[in-house]
């Protein structure tokens, strides 16, 4: 496993980061508990160190789980935690958005609670909130740092403004976005302003939700909220399915598998600290660490970009 700095933090970090999403059943649909354990073990047996969670996964069901089972198991000291807040998930009226100072300090109290840890080590806010004013937010955050709770902050799905309106009240160490070969989006923009200053970004989706791991077929049937996206069902999934199959050949000839290929495809980008792997199983993290043992040339690199970038167009320009 390689291991990079994140940011302007003091954090070593390896290259994947094991992503927590899947213990969410409203979109994932429910998983084994047990498989799930062991791939936290075989993270750690393969030298993943960086793990990203969330207060709203499952409604804290995966801060819990992940809490139990560092408990259990002793692995607090093993893992970089990253955990976010935004979603307030307890109310009745449905979940919404809160980046209000009473409620960032409360949230984060559930957090340590439900991870059963005295710290976090980045404390991220999942989007953007238009109705809090980031002054408010910088208090929270400068209570929690100043109390030992969080050790760094970073932000999720925000693009350059929003993160410039907050870096004028406190440090932003990392960003989140979501980045893969169908998913290209900040490229113009949140790269190189992460690289720019020295923010590191952790990528989310690098496999685009699976699709791009390489086990479907024209004829799956992907269930759960997925399948409503255009390219995980009918003629926009037959047309990815074509282009996976030519990147398998690719892979091959690297010695990858296209999940790998996908992966280090992300992590090829310099501005990329870790690509975040949703895990459900031993063998999703067992078959993705090797991605990070090397960049992809120049040549693979755009070769692969536009394979998919012309099967992309394709697919989006049918009526699925
Ligand atoms: N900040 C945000 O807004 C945000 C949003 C989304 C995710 N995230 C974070 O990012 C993490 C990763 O996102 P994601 O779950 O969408 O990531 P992903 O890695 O693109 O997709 C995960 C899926 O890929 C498949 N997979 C995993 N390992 C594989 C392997 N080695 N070979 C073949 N297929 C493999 C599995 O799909 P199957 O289930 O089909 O087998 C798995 O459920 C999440 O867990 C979460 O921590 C953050």
């Amino acid at each position: 496993m390689k291991y990079t700095q994140l940011g302007n933090t003091d954090l070593h970090v390896s290259r994947i980061c094991f992503g927590c999403w899947q213990l969410s059943p409203s979109f994932w649909g429910e998983i084994a508990l047990e498989p799930w354990q062991q791939s936290v073990h075989a993270a750690i047996d393969h030298g993943v160190n960086f793990l990203d969670t969330a207060d709203a996964y499952g409604d804290g069901y995966a801060e819990e789980q992940l809490g139990i089972l560092m408990k259990r198991d002793g692995l607090r000291d093993k893992f970089t935690i990253a955990t976010k807040f935004f979603w307030k998930f307890t109310e009745p009226c449905g979940r919404h958005p809160d980046t209000t100072y009473e409620y960032i300090l409360r949230a984060c109290e559930d957090s340590l609670n439900r991870l059963q840890t005295d710290h976090i080590d980045l404390y991220q806010i999942h989007a953007w909130d238009a109705i809090t004013r980031p002054d408010e937010v910088a208090r929270a955050f400068h209570k929690l740092k100043s109390d030992g709770k969080v050790r760094y902050f970073g932000v999720s799905n925000l693009n350059p403004e929003q993160m410039d309106l907050y870096r004028s009240h406190f440090e932003v160490s990392c960003l989140q976005p979501a980045y893969s070969l169908l998913d290209r989006g900040i490229e113009a923009r949140e790269l190189p302003y992460c690289l720019n200053h020295n923010i590191g970004v952790i990528n989310f989706s690098p496999l685009f939700r699976g699709l791009l791991g390489g086990k479907y077929t024209a004829d799956s049937t992907i269930d759960g909220t997925r399948a409503n996206g255009p390219l995980f069902r009918g003629e926009g999934l037959r047309i990815m399915v074509e282009a996976i199959d030519k990147a398998k050949e690719i892979a091959a000839d690297h010695d990858l598998t296209v999940a790998q290929l996908a992966m280090r495809w992300t992590l090829t980008n310099p501005a990329i600290t870790s690509a975040i792997a949703g895990v459900k199983k031993p063998e999703h993290i067992i078959g993705t660490v090797k991605a990070a043992d090397d960049v992809l040339s120049q040549k693979v690199w755009y070769q692969v970009a536009n394979l998919f970038t012309e099967a992309q167009t394709r697919a989006l320009a049918t009526k699925a």
